[in-house]
């Protein structure tokens, strides 16, 4: 069996570091509680359609050569590297068929889907492994409606960039599609390879400082030496042009599949009109000169050629284009449209620095610290998983997650088992908070996050940078009178 560092030993190895006292920063403001209910997420079952919908997904080692002659033993989901686009409906009962044909236990997550927790995939927290020759059926109702995705959650850092992950689409069936295209595309994104410590390191900047960095400018230092980029599985230069008609509404799915990279979109000359975030129609859709997706993150967007020709939609971060996708216009466009969109930021739908809180019945406070000054290691208020401090809720409440980056590199958080608001961010609050399963935060950021709990069980709550999540950057939502985790087991 290859030998890949579990997270126990990966902890072991992080055994007597010394923790750093957090200290008592005041990291979010108090505020009033408002009148209004919040508005969450509906609840996590939508009620079956009749309809079940069987997939059979054989996973196995096998040869993967990318464009570029690269190659490698990757991760097959029946021979596919990454996994196949899994497509179903609002309310179908899914039922998929995982065969282990591995040397290694695996898992399925449904990232995004409100699946009963024993269907979750996290090992010792959700489910047993699926072990080595053994079978295992995973079974839940398709909900909510969008823009999902799933990945193996065992030996995370090994099995999700060598092909244990696809995309997850569940089109809406009871509720109305609000933005509807004629046409559209998945396009995710993943990174295949290891550097350590990926991801940008906000404290590694040279002289450019941190004002201007998180003014999102700059001259940052990339860390993606190392790392092949990829975008549906492919080197992006050896994808064939997108073909779009003049004035054709393309509907573009992201997905950031990669384990530690960030991307900052934008298409040469044009916008995108953002519909979704994380799969979940935002209000009113909002255009976008550039939009930067973090880990785990999805963004559904639509685009319409700004130009006759071939015309790109690329990513630069740090000063370097990683990616770079081409797309071509059949026919010609007459009149370019007019630009001067914002960046996407989570405040883009309007916020309020005096607005107030709705209440909640438990709010819990959440210091996310570490990394180099901790020698790798990454914490949850000090302690590093599994031995941070679970998060303990009731069903029915209204719990508030409020949350402060204090380390020098970004975090993607991500929540288990139930959709979130972003209620707050750096102390503004959202006019119309931003439904979503990923929040993240960059260096000193804070943000508040709301969410019902109204699926009973033991969910996992962490930082989606897979090399964080390994380090410890972890904790569990535990619901009262549900039966524990039994975390050591699988660890
Ligand atoms: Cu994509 Cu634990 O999650
Ligand atoms: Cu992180």
């Amino acid at each position: 069996m290859r030998k890949v560092m579990t997270r126990r030993e990966f902890l072991s190895a992080m055994a007597g570091l010394t923790l750093i006292g957090i200290g008592g920063y005041p990291f979010v403001r108090r505020w009033m509680s408002s009148q209004g209910p919040l508005s969450l997420p509906s609840p996590p079952t939508v009620a079956w359609n009749g309809n079940i919908k069987t997939f059979r997904y054989v996973i196995q080692r096998g040869p993967v050569t990318l464009q570029d002659g690269t190659r490698f033993t990757g991760y097959l989901i029946n021979g596919q590297f990454p996994g196949p686009e899994l497509r179903v409906q609002e309310g179908d009962k899914v039922q998929v068929t995982v065969v282990n044909q591995l040397d290694q236990p695996t898992t399925l997550h449904w990232h995004g889907v409100n699946a009963p927790s024993p269907m979750d995939g996290v090992p010792g927290i959700s489910q047993d492994p699926v072990l080595p020759g053994q079978s295992f059926t995973y079974e839940f109702i398709a909900s909510p409606a969008g823009t999902r995705w799933y990945h193996s959650h065992v030996y995370e850092m090994e099995q999700v960039p060598n092909g244990l992950f696809g995309p997850l689409i569940i089109e809406p069936k009871t509720t109305p599609e609000p933005y509807p295209t004629q046409h559209e595309l998945t396009l995710m994104f993943s990174t295949w390879g290891y550097k350590p410590g990926a991801g940008i390191d906000y404290g590694m900047m040279g002289n450019t400082g941190m004002g201007q960095m998180m003014g999102g400018g700059g001259n940052l230092s990339s860390s993606n030496q190392g790392l092949t980029h990829l975008v549906n599985g492919k080197i992006p230069t050896s994808l064939q042009s997108i073909k779009v008609a003049p004035r054709e509404k393309l509907r573009l799915r992201l997905i950031n599949a990669s384990g530690t990279e960030s991307y900052l979109l934008a298409i040469d000359g044009g916008t995108m009109l953002v519909t979704h975030t994380d799969g979940n129609p935002l209000q009113a859709p909002r255009v976008v000169s550039e939009l930067y997706i973090a880990p785990a993150e999805r963004y559904d967007v639509i685009v319409t050629p700004p130009r006759s020709g071939t015309w790109y939609l690329r990513s630069s971060l740090a000063g370097q284009e990683s990616v770079r996708i081409p797309f071509s216009t059949v026919g010609e466009v007459k009149s370019s449209p007019a630009v001067g969109a914002n960046s996407w930021s989570y405040l883009i739908t309007g916020s309020n620095s005096f607005g107030s809180l709705p209440a909640v019945n438990h709010s819990v406070q959440l210091v996310l610290s570490g990394g180099m000054m901790m020698g790798g290691a990454w914490t949850i208020n000090g302690a590093s998983y599994p031995n941070t401090s679970p998060v303990k809720v009731r069903t029915g409440e209204r719990i508030r997650l409020e949350m402060v980056n204090r380390s020098m590199m970004e975090h993607p958080m991500h929540l288990h088992g139930h959709s979130f608001a972003i209620t707050s961010f750096n102390g503004r609050v959202l006019n119309s908070p931003l439904i979503k399963d990923v929040v993240n935060l960059k260096p000193m950021e804070r943000c508040t996050i709301d969410f019902l709990a109204n699926n009973p069980g033991n969910w996992f709550f962490h930082c989606h940078n897979l090399q964080h999540m390994v380090g410890g950057l972890a904790t569990v939502i535990e619901y009262k009178d549900y039966p524990l985790p039994h975390v050591d087991k699988w660890m």
